[in-house]
């Protein structure tokens, strides 16, 4: 169905442009067509937007609850937004490896909006795969396989105590509160209907009922399929840019090319459902 009050351009690999809309004067068939175009495309970018740190909430609250994030910096005054933040002297960035946001809760978020504040002068463009088309494309057998299989997803080795090690110079907070949860493999989309391959390389240790090693080749092989060109766009930030996407039909990972300059994001999570299996 085509769209009359917005201009939504697709982009080659995965997600859609959403133009000619103002996010702070929205009118109700804008809307409509805002969340249709979520559903249809897994992620939607905006440009030239303005949003005040109130704005960012009260635009999130149109799609419901939001869902904290414990883990991340939260921006002053706004407990409700998280910081995805990198100085000019660290070395490490938030979220480098393919993932998608809260797999580690057993109910996971439905999706994060991310808002430009601070952008270097070159590069830090976020990267995001389409895991429904991405299923899709797989051979019969194997996505038959997949559909009856659960994975263990873990906030531990990222966000635990153990893992503090490996941060560099990020800092995660209550490193207590982790732990594992299932999910299904293949998820039945919540909005779409649309079958998603529900693992990623961040949070996804193993199959349920295998051991790490004997699981690490076909994940290996899935991170592999999802992430090729045609699964697979490259968001460029600008001033004024907006990301909206949903956990359960995208992976994402930030580029960390920009030593030396400084790059900082709000990101608001919102609140998710329990998720089904896809068959
Ligand atoms: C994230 O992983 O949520 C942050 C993505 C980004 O900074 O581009």
């Amino acid at each position: 169905m085509a769209y009359e009050s917005i201009d939504v351009r697709k982009l080659a690999g995965c997600g859609a442009e959403v133009l000619g809309l103002d996010l702070n004067s929205l009118s109700n068939r804008q809307w409509d067509e805002v969340q249709r175009a979520f559903t249809e495309h897994g992620v939607i970018f905006f440009r030239d937007q303005h949003l005040t740190p109130e704005q960012h909430i009260a635009f999130a609250r149109r799609w419901g609850t939001i869902d904290v994030n414990r883990y991340f910096t939260p921006v002053a005054g706004y407990p409700e937004i998280a910081e995805v933040r990198k100085e000019p002297d660290q070395k490490r960035n938030i979220g480098e490896r393919w993932h998608t946001d809260h797999t580690y809760d057993q109910i996971p978020a439905m999706g994060s909006i991310l808002v430009a504040r601070e952008l270097p002068s070159h590069g830090g463009d976020t990267h995001f795969a389409d895991i429904c088309t991405a299923f899709d494309a797989l051979s019969d057998g194997l996505k038959q396989t997949l559909r009856g299989m659960n994975a263990v997803h873990s906030s531990a080795h990222i966000f635990g105590a153990q893992a503090k090690k490996n941060h560099g110079d990020l800092t995660f907070y209550n490193a207590d509160q982790v732990g594992d949860v299932i999910h299904p493999v293949v998820i039945r989309h919540p909005l779409s209907g649309r079958e998603a391959l529900y693992v990623n390389a961040d949070f996804t240790v193993r199959f349920e009922g295998w051991s790490k090693e004997d699981s690490k080749p076909l994940l290996d092989y899935l991170y592999a399929h999802a992430t090729q060109d045609r699964f697979t766009s490259t968001f460029q930030w600008r001033p004024g840019s907006i990301a909206f996407w949903d956990n359960r039909a995208t992976w994402h990972r930030a580029i960390n090319d920009y030593h030396g300059e400084r790059r900082l994001m709000h990101r608001i999570t919102v609140a998710g459902c329990a998720l089904e299996a896809a068959s």
